[in-house]
């Protein structure tokens, strides 16, 4: 009989030490069914799939799909709503993917703007009237960043946290829309991010689910490339997979970890050129931004972004890239600053933020003993904000989706690597790898 007694207190207070633990213990919420959407904006004429992106110095391009063959490729915008000083005129594109064809995606660049303005704008001579703003000139500027996006009820409520912040880009390190070959869920994708993606720049790079190649039929990112134009010309790349730019003082590297990485690609090669241009002076900051991360802990996708790593980790290190964005894994991750493997103080800090919302779910399962070098690991949905404060100075904070509540569960101040010294240290390396044929 006691020891019946003391068996069952031994329980009781299992079960009660279990309740506390979880009650302690964030518990993650399950993944969210993918939105259904209704196929209105198809019939319509009007545009749609609005979205923005930077194009060279003082110049935006707009993009946006319409029904109507014969709408012409026009921006009409200005600083009032409704009065148009200013107008450009672009170019269209389309495709046909299997039974699919796509409507008369356009491409116009608009400007020279001034910088920190908002304009009013609309495309095809057509309402509506959009609205957005302008990245300023000089710090501070913050970034809003999340990867992995799909269009899940998670999507939903991280953009949603996203309009909350007060920010004046968005940095996409890749898998958009997960299309994943169906060609309308491009269109749905478009329609669900467009009152964000019309109103700031999306700078985005491509991840493993805007591939879409089908052997023998169709080469990869035909949808991306056609939807998701990027300055690449702009900035001297020959490819829609990496290109760079400057904003703000800032210095950004969109690179592709599905474009060719090795030392004889036209990547690397285009890379090289790109830092050989760097101006520590008028872009204090560096940020890379690539889809398969460097440094994970996480079980999900390990080694695969090796190959990249091996080629382009000495060429980083030594331009002093301060912040590495990385997406693909379902997870965030924020390491200490490292190179080739281990702490480094002269290194870039890598964070990966996979974890906007995607239907495939979280990535769980992590590696033990945490690895020396990771700081902070935790497999929820959510997204970051990066403010540049000035040239020595950003504050990153991530923000995970807590019940439909912005949460801040990391934050830290990163100080640049120009005011640590590292940047004069490394001139002679740099200039060796810039130099080597
Ligand atoms: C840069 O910003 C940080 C953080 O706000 C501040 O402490 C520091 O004094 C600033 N530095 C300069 C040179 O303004
Ligand atoms: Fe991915």
């Amino acid at each position: 009989m006691e020891l019946k007694m003391a068996s069952m207190k031994v329980a009781l207070i299992a079960v009660f030490a279990l309740f506390v633990t979880a009650r302690a213990d964030y518990v993650r919420p399950k993944t969210r069914k993918v939105l259904d959407w209704p196929w209105k904006s198809r019939e319509s004429s009007g545009p749609h799939q609005v979205h923005i992106s930077l194009a060279g110095d003082k110049h935006m391009r707009i993009s946006w799909i319409n029904e109507d063959g014969s709408s012409p490729s026009l921006v009409e915008y200005g600083t009032t709503p409704g009065v148009y000083t200013s107008s450009s005129h672009g170019e269209s594109t389309s495709y046909k993917y299997l039974f699919y064809r796509s409507g008369k995606i356009h491409h116009t660049v608009i400007g020279p703007l001034e910088d920190n303005t908002v304009y009013f704008y609309r495309c095809g001579r057509q309402g509506p009237e959009f609205r957005m703003k302008t990245p300023p000139s000089q710090f501070p500027i913050t970034f809003a960043v999340a990867g992995d996006l799909g269009q899940t009820g998670w999507t939903a409520s991280t953009l949603d946290h996203i309009d909350q912040c007060k920010y004046d880009m968005h940095l996409l390190p890749g898998d958009l829309s997960y299309a994943d070959y169906l060609q309308r869920r491009w269109d749905s994708f478009g329609e669900l991010v467009q009152p964000l993606a019309s109103s700031r720049p999306w700078m985005v790079t491509e991840g493993n689910h805007e591939e879409e190649s089908i052997p023998l039929l169709k080469d990869g990112f035909e949808s991306y490339n056609a939807r998701w134009k990027m300055p690449f010309e702009e900035s001297g790349s020959s490819s829609n997979l990496y290109y760079s730019f400057d904003v703000a003082g800032v210095h950004v590297l969109m690179l592709g970890s599905y474009a060719d990485h090795d030392e004889y690609s036209d990547q690397y090669r285009w890379l090289k050129d790109d830092l050989a241009k760097v101006d520590r002076k008028r872009t204090p900051w560096v940020l890379a931004l690539f889809h398969v991360p460097w440094y994970n802990s996480n079980k999900a996708h390990q080694g695969e972004g090796k190959s990249m790593m091996a080629s382009m980790e000495p060429l980083l290190y030594a331009a002093g890239v301060d912040i590495v964005l990385t997406g693909h894994v379902h997870a965030y991750e924020r390491s200490n600053r490292v190179n080739n493997g281990k702490s480094d103080p002269c290194g870039p800090v890598h964070i990966t933020i996979g974890d906007g919302g995607n239907q495939e779910g979280l990535a769980h399962r992590y590696i033990d003993p945490k690895p020396e070098w990771s700081m902070f690991r935790e497999a929820s949905f959510g997204h970051g904000e990066l403010k540049i404060a000035n040239s020595t100075h950003a504050f990153w904070s991530w923000h995970r989706n807590d019940d439909d509540e912005p949460v801040k569960s990391d934050e830290v101040w990163i100080t640049s690597l120009i005011s640590s010294g590292c940047i004069n240290e490394k001139k002679h390396d740099l200039r060796k790898i810039l130099m080597a044929p």
